[in-house]
């Protein structure tokens, strides 16, 4: 087993599953920074792997197993001079299991206990077996985390609510993640400050139902999503702001009104509806109808003319119909989305939908999600086709692929390449969208945007 008292260690984090995993994955770096670990792209040579997992759907959580089975290989090859441990919503939901199945893990810990990453250290070796840390404490995680680091990177996510109480009936997002907890807003503040002084332009706000955020305000008042986004957007230097997850059911009026009267929030808004039949809906119990989510839609639509939409859905829950598919055929043909991530129904254990009968056969699955994806593909190509002769604000976040390219974002998340002096990293400047390829733009630098870039 390594010392872990001497400086000079790689680390090496791979993350699955959704944005606040990668947003976590970068706070366990900033945690283990101070104890001597940079990170590294490869796992081998690492002093330490940390395996951020997802336990969303089956095949998400059966990836750390086989990843597992490959570290051993790794570990053996290394005489044992490797740490590996197991983080995140697999570890929160499968901790001792993975324990017995696997001894190559040294450490098992959940998404609510990595700012005790250094105490967990100090136990290694100690009583034998792996350290497992799963239990929700008391103490605020983020009270104890050091500062954000974005690593010179113009865009950054910050988690600003974690957990979920809405208890849909496919998801595993409130036994891993826990109650919904939102934090503090001078808390967020200080974190968004201290991005944009580090060169941040574009904050995602995170969340597993982030527009169910509460947070106290600085008179212990509950703030909701709408008022934060009012306030982040009066810190000089931040350019944009966007947040994700939302639930139809959270989209309150000072949210919708924040969508028309905050020029920095992005016209770019994912909401997941999941399906488009009533049925299912309620089967699933997202709270809401297909007719309510359109009217919502064309209430933020109404607040923010040119609002693009991405959202979740699934198909196969069970009790699904060709009847109830074409529903949320007709949904996706009503809205028209400019973005979307579809999946098979997943029975998850411990989730109402896994007991349910009218579980849907995998080709019936399979069937209906290729012609929900032709019918969102198409939508995207002809979301992405319209932007050709459009003027677009991009912000520049790497250099392209060719030579003497940049890449950057759309206000809709589209990748842009543009011919762009390296000067231009990080700022955002006017293009004209000259090019569609499969999922990005090509466009030509027209000048920086009229907006001052502090
Ligand atoms: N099966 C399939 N998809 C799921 N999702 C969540 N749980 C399941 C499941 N059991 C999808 C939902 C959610 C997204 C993050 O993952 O569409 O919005
Ligand atoms: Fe899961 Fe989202 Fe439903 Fe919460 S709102 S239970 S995170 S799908």
């Amino acid at each position: 087993m390594k010392d872990t008292a001497s400086l000079a260690k790689t680390l090496y984090i791979k993350t699955y599953g959704c944005q606040m995993n990668a947003y976590d994955s970068s706070r366990m770096a900033d945690v283990m920074a101070p104890l001597g670990y940079t990170q590294v792209a490869e796992p081998e040579g690492a002093d330490m792997v940390i395996l951020n997992t997802c336990h969303i759907r089956e095949k998400a959580a059966e990836k750390v197993y086989s990843e597992l089975g490959r570290l051993r290989k790794l570990k053996a090859a290394r005489d044992g001079d490797v740490i590996v441990a197991v983080a995140g919503c697999v570890a929160q939901a499968e901790g001792e299991e993975i324990a017995r199945r696997a001894p190559v893990v040294d450490m098992v810990f959940g998404p609510q206990n990595y700012h005790r990453l250094p105490e967990m250290l100090a136990k290694l070796g100690r009583d034998g077996g792996p350290v497992l840390d799963t239990d929700f404490p008391v103490e605020d995680k983020f009270d104890a985390l050091p500062k954000a680091n974005a690593n010179g990177a113009p865009t950054a996510f910050l988690t600003v609510q974690e957990g979920c109480d809405k208890f849909c009936t496919f998801c595993v997002v409130p036994y891993t993640r826990g109650a919904e907890f939102s934090r503090p807003v001078a808390q967020i503040m200080t974190e968004a400050r201290g991005l944009v002084e580090s060169g941040v332009r574009e904050i995602t706000l995170l969340g597993q139902n982030v527009n169910a955020f509460h947070g106290d305000d600085a008179g212990g008042k509950p703030c909701g999503l709408g008022r934060l986004i009012g306030q982040l957007a009066d810190i000089t230097g931040l350019e944009r702001i966007r947040y994700t997850t939302s639930h139809p059911r959270d989209m309150d009026d000072e949210l919708i009104e924040a969508h028309g009267r905050v020029e920095k929030l992005m016209p770019y808004l994912h909401l997941p509806v999941q399906s488009g039949s009533d049925k299912i809906l309620k089967a699933m119990n997202r709270q809401h109808t297909g007719d309510e989510y359109r009217a919502l839609v064309a209430r933020i639509r109404a607040a923010r003319n040119d609002l693009a939409l991405s959202s979740d859905f699934i198909v196969g829950f069970p009790g699904e119909t060709d009847a109830d598919f074409d529903a949320t055929m007709t949904l996706i043909k009503d809205i028209n989305y400019a973005q979307a991530y579809s999946f098979k129904y997943s029975p998850r254990p411990g989730t109402p939908g896994a007991d349910m009968e009218n579980q849907i056969p995998d080709e019936v699955k399979s069937d209906r999600l290729a012609r929900l994806q032709a019918l969102l593909n198409a939508q995207a190509a002809a979301f992405h086709g319209a932007m050709v002769d459009r003027e677009l604000d991009v912000l520049f976040e790497k250099p392209g692929r060719h030579k003497g390219q940049l890449t950057g974002r759309s206000p809709y998340l589209q990748p842009v390449h543009v011919d762009a002096p390296t000067a231009l990293l990080g700022q955002i400047a006017r293009v004209k969208i000259k090019a569609v390829q499969a999922n990005s733009l090509g466009g030509e630098l027209l000048r920086a945007a009229d907006r001052e870039v502090a």
